[in-house]
């Protein structure tokens, strides 16, 4: 044998591949890797909210959560994230209560959701502010704008019960300034994914207190 272990001959072997890089395929796949956004630790912040400002032609909305007539498209946003569900028990019930959202939203997914670059962040307020239960913070450099918000319709996701429900979201509250601070109506559509485990499985598999984190994703549409 000529080599005394097979990591000697290994290591040979990488170094041949690595000597066969010319400095033009290195710097090739160092420019690939660059990234047009800051990156917060391993998170890449966007530097600015709403790139697509025309409304999709393709989803058909449900009259129940159909935005005023007058309402005008503002952009729309990828949302990704999980549901939080916590076992509870309401009049001798127990049920999956929906008690927060970690979620983050990107302005496009151009290869479906990948590494794109975070402007939203989506979660619950505690306690609710003046009727909002829900909050959109911009993480966006430059972009202080902060919305308390919250559902004011609902529909079954017309893709089955797996997917969250689709709703039409109204602010209550704005602080800061950007491009969260004027939209008069929102809808969470095109979901996929989020429901929590049967109703049924609270009491028996879950205790009363266990929480579940149910990941989804779906789409965000702004009007003002
Ligand atoms: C679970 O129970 C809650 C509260 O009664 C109810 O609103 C919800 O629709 C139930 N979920 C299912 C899937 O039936
Ligand atoms: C359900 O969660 C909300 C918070 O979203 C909380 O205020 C409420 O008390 C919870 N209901 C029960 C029955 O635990």
């Amino acid at each position: 044998m000529y080599f005394k272990n097979n990591s000697l001959f290994i290591f040979l072997v990488l170094l041949v591949l690595l000597i066969n890089f010319s400095p033009e395929d290195v710097f090739a796949i160092k420019r690939n890797n660059k990234h047009r956004y800051r990156r917060h630790g391993t998170h890449c912040i966007g530097d600015k909210i709403g790139t697509i400002t025309e409304e999709p032609k393709d989803i058909e909305i449900p009259e129940e959560i159909q935005v005023p007539d007058s309402a005008k498209f503002k952009f729309l946003l990828y949302a990704i994230g999980t549901a939080e569900y916590t076992c509870a028990k309401l009049d001798g019930v127990k049920y999956w209560n929906t008690t927060n959202y970690d979620t983050f939203l990107v302005n496009d997914i151009p290869i479906g959701f990948g590494p794109e670059c975070f402007v939203v962040r989506h979660y619950f307020s505690y306690p609710p502010y003046k009727g909002g239960k829900a909050i959109y913070e911009s993480i966006v450099p430059g972009d202080t704008s902060f919305v308390w918000e919250g559902p004011d319709a609902s529909v079954p996701s017309p893709d089955g019960p797996e997917n969250l429900a689709w709703i039409r979201i109204k602010p209550y509250a704005t602080k800061g300034e950007g491009a969260l601070n004027d939209f008069t109506w929102a809808l969470r559509i095109a979901t996929v994914g989020g429901s929590p485990p049967p109703n049924s499985t609270c009491g028996t598999d879950y205790e009363e207190g266990d929480t579940v984190h149910i990941r989804y994703t779906s789409q965000n549409w702004y009007y003002n």
